[in-house]
């Protein structure tokens, strides 16, 4: 490609599991109401996978998925970048396991962990490569089970999350198309807001670790929603700015599905219409790593996304972490 090379998203793929946990079932074992849940979450149900299904599960389906989109087999692909906090395993990663169920032998693998903001960091990462010359086809996979994490007991938190697995085939394209820029930050002073304090080198499992439920997402809620409002929008101009776009060309952003006022909160400050916004967590709640490669998906296959148009992903998570990309739609 003469006059150097641009990465676009050249299909997609997301699994998202059958088996439903409404509001009302929730109702059931804590303290809380389908009333509440709405209005302060948006969420209605959400989806959780059943006991023997692990990350890199639905991370395969979903990314052969996303190859037969994009038209690339397993052997085309150069490097399997998965993004979660659930893996099968500490060790090996979840991405080699992927690597090995597909069959991509040509293909390097690893997995990064920026939370929720994950797969905003692996496109950029994937960017890189392909602009470069350095790969031609990478697959990224955000995917998170937070249903085996969560304390199904603690009504702060279990109301919020939801499994799934989300997937994109990068590919190259001509400059001016495809992801035009990317934005990634990330502020560590507010790790302690959103962890998962024990199984790690800090504090290894033990029957104490067990016993103090430390095992479970841990979580300040107005903490997180706060920042989440102030980066969403803040990452979405920063952005926009790098890619020399203005806001109201915007045909689509996708947000991290967290919290409906989060969403509602940040489009307020940006001045965006709701009906340029995807929204699913009503159906999914937050499933993490998946949220954005889950609605991208979803939007593609709702006939939302069309070629030439500006698409906006932006998302936050633990770490604090934040990304974001445009694209111009190939
Ligand atoms: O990917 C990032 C992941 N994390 C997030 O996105 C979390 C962001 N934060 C949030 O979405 C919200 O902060 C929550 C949904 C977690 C909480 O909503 P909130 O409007 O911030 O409620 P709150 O924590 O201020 O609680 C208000 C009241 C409290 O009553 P008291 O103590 O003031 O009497 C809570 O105890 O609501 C109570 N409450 C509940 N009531 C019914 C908290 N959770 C529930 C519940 N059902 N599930």
């Amino acid at each position: 490609m003469a006059g150097g090379r641009n990465a676009a998203i050249i299909g997609t793929g997301s699994v998202i599991p059958p088996r439903i946990v409404t509001n009302k079932d929730l109702e059931k074992y804590i303290q809380t109401s389908d009333e509440w849940i709405r209005e302060r979450t948006g969420i209605h149900e959400r989806r959780v996978v059943e006991d023997d299904i692990a990350a890199s599960d639905i991370a395969t389906q979903a990314g052969l998925l996303a190859m037969e989109k994009a038209g690339v087999s397993a052997e085309d692909l150069d490097l399997i970048i998965v993004s979660t906090v659930t893996p099968d395993m500490a060790f090996p990663s979840t991405a080699c396991l992927v690597q090995n169920n597909i069959g991509a032998k040509n293909a390097a693998a690893f997995d990064l962990e920026a939370a929720c903001s994950g797969f905003s960091y692996g496109m950029t990462i994937a960017k890189q490569f392909i602009e470069t010359g350095t790969y031609t086809y990478i697959l990224v996979i955000g995917v998170d089970i937070l249903s085996k994490i969560t304390n199904w007991r603690d009504r702060h938190t279990c109301i919020l999350f939801g499994d799934g697995a989300g997937a994109a085939v990068l590919g190259p394209v001509n400059k001016g198309e495809g992801i035009l820029a990317t934005c990634l930050g990330a502020d560590g002073s507010g790790g302690h807001v959103l962890k998962l304090p024990a199984g790690g080198s800090r504090m290894p499992a033990s029957h104490e670790t067990v016993e103090k439920k430390l095992h479970y997402i841990d979580m300040d809620g107005s903490e997180v929603f706060k920042f989440a409002v102030r980066i969403m929008a803040s990452t979405t101009k920063e952005v926009l700015k790098k890619a020399n776009i203005s806001l109201e060309d915007i045909d689509l952003l996708i947000p991290h599905q967290a919290n409906i006022r989060i969403i509602d909160g940040a489009i307020k400050r940006l001045g965006i219409d709701r009906d340029k916004v995807f929204i699913n967590l009503h159906k999914y709640g937050n499933t993490s790593s998946a949220s954005i490669p889950v609605a991208l998906d979803e939007a593609i296959a709702e006939g939302r996304v069309k070629k030439g148009q500006i698409i906006v992903l932006a998302g936050f998570g633990a770490g604090l972490t934040w990304g974001s990309s445009v694209m111009k739609w190939v």
